[in-house]
């Protein structure tokens, strides 16, 4: 398994959208992408495309995968305040790097995030904040073993851990077996991967698989369980006659 003492070796690396994001010597990869930006990336990959798809909710429940600086929850706490939007949102979020929390409340977040420093602050002392609008749970432990404890169903999943190379467990198809356990029957979810594999694991697990075009941006997918107008769909059963070798990644094939 992955090794504790290089758990702590994460060092600040600033992104091309001048937000600052963390390299993982563990998993030697960076927290974000930093050509798209820790900020840019998380708004436009995960929150603007889940609440644009989700609008006519006005409560959601949602998984991000995994806490790592908190960016996703962040972004979406700073979009809702942004633009008055008053939907209710409760945030699950598994991560097993409770140091890496706990260090959040000295971290150089971007000036977007001033207003809710204090939440920051809540969520780095106690893994857990609540107000009357937002609830917001870390999940410390192994993903792979809180996501099936999960009581909740799931609107939105932003699927955001390090890439299939480097923690494969968290792209496999018994990963989204999990993972669609637990979701609502409109959920959806987001990604940065654009990986045959990945979208093969969604598509085994009743997700229809679209491509997601932003501004600036390499284009990323969004997986749901309901058809999405105006989304560039992606007709999975061509893409596996296109490509016969294509396969989804394995638990067997990590453990
Ligand atoms: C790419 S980072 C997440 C970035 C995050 N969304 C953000 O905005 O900062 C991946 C995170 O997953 C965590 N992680 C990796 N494997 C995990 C597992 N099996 N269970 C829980 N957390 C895990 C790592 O500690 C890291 O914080």
């Amino acid at each position: 398994m992955y090794n504790e003492k290089l758990r702590d070796q994460k060092k600040i690396v600033l992104c091309e959208d001048g937000t600052n994001t963390l390299y993982s010597k563990e998993f030697n990869e960076p927290y974000h992408s930093t050509k798209d930006g820790a900020l840019h990336e998380s708004l436009e990959k995960h929150v603007k495309p889940a609440l644009a798809l989700t609008k006519n909710k006005t409560q959601l429940t949602i998984l991000d995968i995994c806490f790592g600086l908190g960016y996703n929850t962040f972004a979406t706490l700073y979009y809702l305040k942004k633009y008055k939007l008053s939907i209710k949102v409760h945030i699950l979020s598994p991560e097993f790097d409770e140091g890496l929390v706990r260090s959040l409340a000295t971290f150089d977040y971007p000036k977007e995030f001033e207003s809710i420093k204090p939440i920051i602050q809540a969520i780095s002392q106690n893994l857990f904040y609540e107000d009357e609008q937002f609830k917001i749970e870390i999940l410390l432990g192994d993903a792979r073993k809180s996501i099936p404890q999960i009581k909740e169903k799931i609107d939105i999943v932003y699927q955001d851990a390090f890439s299939p190379a480097h923690n494969p467990l968290l792209w496999t198809t018994e990963y989204f077996k999990d993972i669609r356990a637990i979701c609502k029957e409109d959920a959806l979810l987001t990604t940065y991967s654009t990986a045959a594999a990945v979208r093969l694991g969604l598509y085994e697990n009743d997700f229809l698989v679209f491509v997601h075009r932003a501004q600036m941006m390499r284009y990323s997918t969004v997986a749901s369980l309901k058809m999405l107008e105006d989304v560039e769909y992606i007709d999975m059963e061509l893409k596996k006659q296109r490509n016969a070798e294509a396969r989804s990644m394995k638990d067997r094939d990590y453990q």
